[in-house]
């Protein structure tokens, strides 16, 4: 594709307040109906959009994204009435879970429907569907009409946007239009739970947590190449590539609690020591840690608060410029299995046990 066409002009608006700014609105549904891409805000991490039933304006989410062809998106609804627009069998439990989890941070994958693009679905016969539940994302999606392909609306492998800024930095002359609408709040990506397995498996931990999930399907399993990065044929493709990397390398220290932070602060003191600027992510205070670049997380009693903030913390390292960073675990009930999950993805093989 020539350059002129990959390179565009980026409007930025700033949703206050749904009524007042429905003009803004307008213009985003009108760009996505137009095949243009949109940058929009959810309750889990900013979306890239797309007109989904377009296979030329889905393709240039690829292109923006520097996103591996083979990676399917998730199609975003503005209610469970419009499933029919990309999927027509839907399985026994997709009603119960989509009326208690949607709008929300849960998506669901179906059998796709004959017509769902093949930029879409990445080729697989499955199609992965989202109702956001952020009031911007739903207000968008039921203005634009078509379903909307969006994927994270950050540069592949770069940890996922959590407020509009990051959403400048990586796409800013990649994307038509980025809409402001404040920082997200949960601050993870959804749930992905493939419904066409049996039994059905989680493939991405996220915003609904596995407990939450049981009570609705008690056989529910956690994929295992959910827990290993590396499998082979990973049952969902993004599982096959790197992500969340902030700049720095990460290493992840897991394990009981008194003897990570023994061996983190040895670590971190003999990285001063050989003069690099070392970067800690820890889930409790910490007071001994000098100059050392720090962000407690909150631990396990506040998980929503790690979700919340990861992100924006990886993104902080790459700006402080540290050269490595330490990160302590997390507990994995609830929302920990999530931000766990993001944190062995950002540390690669860098994970110590103890
Ligand atoms: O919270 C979210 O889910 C955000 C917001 C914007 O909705 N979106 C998001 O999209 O995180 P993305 O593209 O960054 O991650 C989607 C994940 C990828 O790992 C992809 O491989 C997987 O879902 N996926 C999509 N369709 C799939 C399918 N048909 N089968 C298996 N995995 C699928
Ligand atoms: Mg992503």
């Amino acid at each position: 594709m020539p350059e002129k066409d990959f390179i565009r002009e980026t409007l930025y608006l700033k949703i206050n307040n749904l009524k007042e700014d429905k003009g803004k609105i307008v213009k985003a549904a009108a760009l996505i109906k137009e095949g243009r891409l949109v940058a929009f805000p959810t309750e889990t991490v900013y979306g890239l959009g797309a007109n989904a039933l377009s296979p030329e304006a889905v393709k240039k989410i690829f292109q923006a994204k520097g996103r591996p062809a083979d990676n399917p998106l998730i199609v975003h609804l503005p209610g469970w009435e419009e499933l029919s627009a990309v999927v027509d069998v839907v399985p026994p439990h997709a009603w119960e879970l989509s009326l208690r989890f949607w709008p929300g941070p849960l998506t669901l994958i179906f059998k796709a429907k004959r017509g769902v693009p093949q930029a879409v679905t990445g080729g697989l016969a499955t199609v992965a569907v989202r109702v956001p539940g952020h009031p911007v994302a739903l207000a968008l999606l039921k203005e634009a009409g078509v379903p909307v392909a969006a994927p994270s609306a950050n540069l592949s492998g770069r940890p996922s946007p959590t407020r509009a800024e990051h959403v400048l930095r990586d796409l800013v002359g990649r994307v038509d239009l980025i809409l402001d609408g404040g920082p997200c709040q949960m601050g993870l990506e959804s749930t992905v739970v493939n419904l066409v397995a049996t039994p059905p498996v989680i493939l991405r931990p996220g915003g609904v947590t596995g407990e939450e999930l049981r009570k609705v399907i008690p056989d529910l399993v956690l994929s295992p190449g959910a827990k290993a990065l590396t499998a082979a044929t990973p049952p969902s493709p993004g599982m096959k590539y790197g992500h969340y990397a902030p700049k720095a390398p990460l290493h992840l220290l897991e394990g009981e609690e008194a003897r990570v932070r023994k061996e983190l602060l040895a670590r971190a003191y003999a990285y001063r020591q050989e003069g690099l600027k070392v970067g800690l992510i820890v889930a409790a205070p910490l007071k001994t840690a000098g100059d050392f670049v720090l962000f407690n997380l909150g631990g396990s009693s506040d998980l929503a608060k790690a979700a919340r903030d990861l992100f924006a913390v990886l993104r902080a390292m790459d700006d402080e410029g540290v050269d490595i960073i330490l990160a302590e675990g997390f507990s994995e009930t609830g929302l920990g299995a999530a931000v766990m999950d993001r944190l062995r993805r950002a540390a690669g093989t860098n994970i110590s046990r103890f």
